[in-house]
């Protein structure tokens, strides 16, 4: 998910994470936990889990995952009951065995944000429906009092801890009484700097620093916070109750059902929850601020912010609200939650995280400043907003019931953010902008290492890296496709009953088919299997004969082969006119498409065209012939395409040349026919195509690399000209968006006009940083330009921006900044803003900002860089957080060499 709208990271500073480990792994060193109200007195020395390799008595290697037989048994739902046999059975298993299930847990958590510690106890009411002296469930880097165990009144005979697995075993003397029965246990953690689990996160007040106590349970982390059955089929309902500083919010799922206060602590506890997965369980404790609003249905809806910024919140707040009303009539179900609170974090890992009730930001992803925002992020916290409400009934309310069905969640919410979004501001023309998603998608997807949307998953160690473009934006553009070929209304209708089918509980992405084929009475499941279950997606290839148009389709790889997927294509046609359209299920290889006279008269040329794939609302590309090409191209000039449609042709062709399956030429030839479009999502994916070709033949054709950025610099001037750097009053939103756009682009090819009216610009800025020659929407592009200049003998315009940097108070600003730090050709200026990642002045959330402005002249002094500090961003970025020092360097290369060498690097540094 690294890739989505918002970009996302951890944070901290690098001394408190290294603090943090240090304490991570010595706990006997933890200050004792306090007895306090409520608490379970802790008598007894806490136990450090026992390795099981340990426990077990001997020599027994700890499993690693993906492989072994037992890794692919198929999920807990079928393992057997465990009766008798030894705690070993349930090591390097896919799921927890379901002999016995959680239904109701009381938790409760005492944070002590000094010390950066945390205690607990839990009682969790489980269901055993088969004979087991088992009880099995997840626990991870959490210090468990053995002595604090029972099940009613029984005490375990054996305790066994698998820590690659995170699960706790818990074996007792005799079998187990069928029937519910009550588990509990106390423990003690460390809130860490990580940003998964139970973390703390930093931030200043009055001048002081502080910590706050946050959670990030997606995916498999609630275990690092108390034990639990750490799956999402596993619901269960919440009773929470935590032990703060009287002075601070304390924020959980649900509403505060009461609180006591006993001087400078006070005890808060919250109403029960609906039956939930662990996942989705958020707390969240701090100094903070707050915006309300109400739903229709009369929902409180509330926008937490830093003491002073809840201005910033009424944006979100608004959409928010929005988003409640319409995804109520959408589904046809009522929000099922008394509250809905969200809350900017300011060290968070993903962009946001859709916890029930109580929806986490990172601060760029949910505050919105008239004065200082950009329009591109005001477009952004409303589709992260939209995404994360989805999730409230698209994930919370029906919940995927293994993570092989992740995309269900990801996709759909990304596919239903861009609908509400569209139905708030329809001006933003949302669904064009839209493609890039579909674009992203489909050129991951024609890579011979790509995935099927649904993945297997052995491990929990493997769902991390399924937040990917193919879960999120190919499972997006699927379900896109499915809607347009099923009719938004039906489709809507089947969503419905999709959602009160399977509300409280858990679904499986044949589930959903099933409802939406029962209610259409249409081969859904058929359909959708050949785009879920196999990776990859066809080229259609259209040759037209006489009156026909001759289609065959061939799966698509971007290395020119031609793999053997067979897929059931919804195709749709228009040609000559914009009220022609057909539609027609591809089940075969070939088939024919019938044309007639209104497509226009083929001999006479001029209104003849033929567009397939009509919006892009198709998962596949086309490739036309050479007369239906030149048709195309006519009508592209003559202005006869919809804006989708000018977007679909250029990104096929685009993709079709780099498979060597057209021509470079026919491709620079049809970019030329945009040198007069005026459209923001157009020219965004004219800007993509260009920019990778300015890329590939920097190296491909060095000789005529400069030419190529001419002609380049041709497509986008004449609108970039009509647009210049001041805003107009009244423009719309979309050309306060391609502006930057352009003048971005611009100064990347090296265009000297655009560049030295960006460091003019600059330069007024540095001196009036309140002037209007440089609003917040071109700022990027000015810094930019004066990066063009910069090297270490020449480091005033680099030293200006530094002190943007650490000067400002606004977080775009400070973003905008870092993002370009690193892109300039000098080699001492590059890793001068590298090392700066492993400095204070820079979050570990906010890394990957720093790393992708990097430019193909640095990828040498950037990898060595990136291989001679490996060790420390190893050991400092958590879980998914180090992929972004991989994904943003090792591309910039293109050689075979640099392959191999980077292969190399890596082979004796994987990571899960
Ligand atoms: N459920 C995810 C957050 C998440 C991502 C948790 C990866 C664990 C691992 C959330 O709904 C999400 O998709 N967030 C996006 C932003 C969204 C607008 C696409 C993100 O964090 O990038
Ligand atoms: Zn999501």
């Amino acid at each position: 998910a690294r890739s989505l709208v918002v970009g996302r990271q951890e944070g901290s500073q690098l001394p408190a994470i290294d603090n943090a480990r240090e304490r991570a792994s010595s706990v006997v060193s933890m200050a004792p936990p306090r007895a306090g109200a409520g608490a379970v007195l802790l008598v007894v020395v806490a136990l450090l889990f026992v390795d099981a390799a340990a426990a077990a008595g001997g020599g027994m290697k700890m499993a690693t995952h993906g492989e072994g037989a037992n890794l692919k048994a198929s999920p807990g739902a079928s393992a057997p009951p465990a009766a008798g046999g030894s705690a070993e059975q349930f090591r390097g298993k896919a799921r927890l065995p379901s002999f016995a299930a959680p239904r109701r847990y009381e938790l409760f958590l005492r944070p002590d944000l000094v010390a950066c510690t945390f205690s607990g106890s839990v009682a969790i009411s489980v269901a055993v429906s088969a004979p087991t002296r088992f009880l099995v469930l997840n626990a991870l880097d959490l210090s468990v009092n053995r002595a604090s165990i029972r099940f009613q009144a029984l005490a375990p005979t054996e305790v066994v801890f698998f820590k690659d697995d995170g699960v706790l075993v818990l074996g007792f003397a005799k079998q187990l009484p069928l029937g519910e029965g009550v588990l509990k246990m106390d423990f003690t953690g460390i809130l860490n700097d990580q940003m998964r689990g139970f973390y703390r996160s930093k931030y200043q007040y009055k001048g002081k620093e502080r910590n706050m106590a946050v959670t990030q349970f997606e995916s498999v982390d609630a275990r690092r916070c108390f034990p639990c059955w750490d799956e999402p089929a596993f619901k269960a309902k919440f009773k929470l109750t935590l032990e703060v500083p009287s002075e601070l919010v304390a924020l959980s799922n649900m509403p505060v059902a009461n609180a006591t206060f006993a001087g400078p602590i006070k005890t808060v506890h919250y109403q029960e929850s609906p039956p939930m997965s662990t996942y989705l369980v958020a707390i969240v404790v701090g100094l903070f601020e707050y915006v309300e609003g109400m739903t229709t249905k009369g929902t409180r809806v509330r926008v937490y912010t830093q003491i002073g910024k809840s201005n910033q919140g009424k944006f979100a707040l608004d959409v928010g609200v929005k988003s409640l009303n319409l995804y109520k009539d959408y589904f046809d179900t009522p929000f099922p939650l008394p509250k809905l609170d969200m809350v900017a974090i300011p060290d968070f890992a993903a962009g946001a995280m859709e916890n029930y009730g109580l929806v986490t930001y990172r601060e760029v992803a949910l505050l919105f400043d008239d004065k200082s925002s950009s329009a591109s992020s005001k477009q952004s916290v409303a589709i992260t907003v939209a995404h994360e409400l989805a999730h409230q009934w698209f994930g919370n309310l029906v919940t995927m019931e293994w993570w092989t069905h992740l995309w269900l969640n990801e996709g759909f919410a990304t596919w239903m953010s861009h609908l509400a979004v569209d139905s708030f501001f329809p001006q933003w023309n949302i669904w064009a902008q839209f493609l890039d998603r579909t674009t992203t998608a489909l050129r991951l997807d024609s890579l011979e290492a790509s995935h099927p949307i649904e993945v297997e998953i052995h491990h929990a160690s493997e769902v991390d890296q399924i937040f990917d473009a193919i879960s999120y934006d190919k499972g997006a553009s699927v379900i896109r496709m499915l809607q347009s070929y099923l009719g938004a209304e039906r489709f809507q209708k089947a969503m419905a009953s999709y959602m009160k089918k399977y509300a409280y509980s858990n679904a499986k992405t044949e589930d959903l088919w099933a409802v939406l084929e029962k209610e259409t009475g249409e081969p859904v499941k058929d359909l959708m299997t050949t785009w879920t279950k196999q990776k990859g997606y066809p080229v259609i290839n259209a040759k037209i004969k006489g009156n026909d148009i001759e289609i065959e389709q061939a799966q698509f790889l971007l290395d020119g082969s031609s793999g053997s997927g067979m897929w059931i294509v919804p195709l749709t046609s228009r040609c000559g006119a914009y009220d022609t359209e057909k539609k027609l299920l591809l089940k075969l290889k070939r088939e024919k498409l019938v044309i007639g006279s209104q497509c226009g008269d083929r001999k006479k040329g001029g209104n003849f065209w033929t567009k397939l794939n009509i919006d892009g609302t198709g998962f596949y590309r086309v490739k036309y012939d050479d007369e239906l090409a030149a048709a195309l191209q006519n009508a592209l000039e003559t202005k006869k395409l919809s804006l989708m449609d000018k977007i679909g042709i250029v990104d096929d062709l685009y993709a079709l040349s780099i498979a060597r399956q057209q021509t470079f030429a026919s491709l620079l030839h049809l970019l030329y026919g945009y040198r007069g479009e005026a459209d923001y999502s157009v020219l965004s994916h004219i800007n993509t195509v260009t920019t990778s070709i300015a890329k590939i033949s920097a190296d491909a054709t060095p000789a005529l690399a400069g030419d190529i950025k001419q002609l380049l610099i041709k497509i986008l001037l004449s609108p970039a000209e009509k647009l210049g750097w001041d805003p107009k009053k009244g423009e719309s939103h979309l050309d306060v968006m391609l502006r930057p756009l352009l003048l971005t682009a611009l100064v990347q090819l090296g265009h000297g006009k655009t560049i030295n009216e960006g460091v003019r610009r600059f330069n007024i800025f540095t001196r009036d940083r309140g002037t209007s020659l440089l609003p917040p929407d071109t700022r990027k592009a000015a810094y930019l330009a004066v990066m063009q200049n910069v090297s270490s003998s020449n480091r005033s315009g680099y030293d200006a921006l530094r002190k943007i940097y650490k000067e400002s108070a606004e977080g775009e600003e400070r973003l905008q900044v870092l993002g370009i730090l690193s892109s300039c050709r000098d080699k001492g200026i590059v890793l001068e803003s590298l090392n700066l990642i492993f400095t204070s002045e820079v979050r570990n959330q906010d890394a990957y900002i720093l790393l992708r402005g990097i430019q193909p002249e640095a990828r040498e002094i950037s990898w060595n860089w990136l291989k001679e500090n490996w060790e420390l961003i190893s050991k400092t970025f958590a879980g998914s957080l180090i992929t972004d020092f991989v994904e943003t360097i090792v591309p910039l290369f293109t050689s075979n060499e640099k392959a191999a060498e980077i292969s190399k690097f890596f082979a004796t540094r994987t990571k899960p």
